[in-house]
């Protein structure tokens, strides 16, 4: 495969389109560019397209439309066995009838490789996923996390520079799941391999990747480190999908000067960043994160806004409070406070005042 330097783009999808059935696109016009030594994840609802992306970046699908390149090369005409691409999915598939040790073998035998360097080359794969002392069992004899595990290592046994994984912990309970997360980009950042990662799991996207790619109906929504994704949605189903989102619905009454003035639907007027909204009568739903929202008068910052607002629920979860509130005719607002020993706690029933920044507070598309 073509080197790729430093500096250039290593995976990169052109307007990338997918049709299975000659009618409907369920990739539509997909532009993406990875440099080397990138975790990227591919995150959103089930049947987003994110499964069929991997499948046409790992050669197995063809691209109705556009161009997929690997090392500036399309990949059309790269050959499988040069691709160079490991691959681990959910339903792990190592070979039952084989060992842990020939699983891992296998790849390389593929690759013509000697068998000296074949047995350093797994022993030093096995050793990095912690399962040194399993070469001789067979996969039934593994628990599941063991086997993950091992596909792990079988995908990297042959030192790919790419490696794709589809949703590969899903059956995984969650202090395991956890667990192979921190091992997963821990390899990938210390071998320097460029992983494209799929998941419909928010968290693990946030947690894992240098950017994440949110998709919804085979179009990337937002790619975005995870903090710009969760502080700055670019529109309504990044903000709902990301995280806790509050939205309050109005109509925009102006845009000056880098704010909105927003008229919420019970006829509450407030001031708004807008992010997708640019004239007085346009629809809006505007997007507050619950941890911007304070009800404490003492710790309510110079220049927020406030409203009215009654408590219907308070959860204690320990490190945090969660209170549901009815704001602006909304009785799912959520907003979350730090147990601190001077937090007030509130009470179902309360009437109390909520306020927040304007700049926190986004003017997304309706
Ligand atoms: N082999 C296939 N033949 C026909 N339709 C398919 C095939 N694979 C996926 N699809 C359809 O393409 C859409 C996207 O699927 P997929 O890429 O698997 O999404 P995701 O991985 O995000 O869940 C879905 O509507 C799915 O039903
Ligand atoms: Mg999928």
């Amino acid at each position: 495969m073509a080197d790729a330097s430093n500096t250039s783009a290593f995976v990169e999808f052109e307007r990338v389109q997918k049709s299975y059935d000659g009618e409907n696109l369920v990739v539509k016009d997909l532009n993406l560019t990875m440099p080397k030594g990138e975790f990227l994840t591919m995150l959103g609802p089930s049947g987003s397209g994110k499964t069929t992306c991997l499948m046409m970046l790992a050669g197995f699908e063809t691209a109705t439309h556009g161009d997929i390149r690997l090392g500036g090369v399309s990949i059309n005409n790269i050959p499988p066995h040069k691709r160079g691409i490991g691959m681990v999915f959910q339903n792990y598939a190592l070979f039952p009838h084989m060992t842990i040790s020939e699983n891992l073998s296998f790849p390389l035998e593929v690759r013509n490789m000697g068998k000296s360097e074949r047995e350093q080359k797994v022993k030093r794969a096995l050793d990095m996923v912690e399962m040194g002392a399993f070469g001789g069992r067979r996969p039934a004899q593994l628990s599941g996390g063991q086997q993950q595990r091992v596909a792990l290592a079988r995908a990297l046994v042959f030192e790919p520079e790419l490696v794709l994984m589809d949703e590969p912990l899903g059956a995984l309970d969650k202090q395991l799941r956890e667990k192979m997360q921190f091992e997963i980009t821990h390899l990938a950042h210390q071998l320097g391999i460029t992983t494209v990662y799929v998941t419909h799991d928010q968290t693990e996207a946030l947690t894992m990747s240098d950017r994440v790619a949110v998709f919804n109906d085979g179009r990337i929504q937002q790619l975005a480190p995870p903090d710009q994704l969760y502080e700055e949605p670019a529109n309504s189903f990044v903000a709902q999908f990301i995280g806790e989102n509050n939205t309050l619905e109005g109509t925009v009454k102006e845009v000056n000067n880098g704010i909105a003035l927003v008229q919420l639907d019970d006829g509450e007027l407030i001031d708004c960043k807008p992010i997708n909204v640019s004239k007085p009568g346009e629809r809006t739903r505007v997007s507050i994160r619950p941890e911007r929202v304070e009800y404490n008068k003492e710790r309510m910052q110079e220049g927020a806004h406030t409203l009215k607002a009654e408590v219907l629920e308070f959860i204690y979860m320990g490190d945090i409070f969660r209170t549901r509130l009815r704001v602006a005719g909304n009785d799912e607002f959520i907003i979350k406070t730090r147990n601190a020993p001077d937090q007030v706690r509130l009470k179902p029933g309360q009437q109390i005042e909520i306020g927040w920044l304007p700049e926190d507070c986004r003017a997304l598309d309706a």
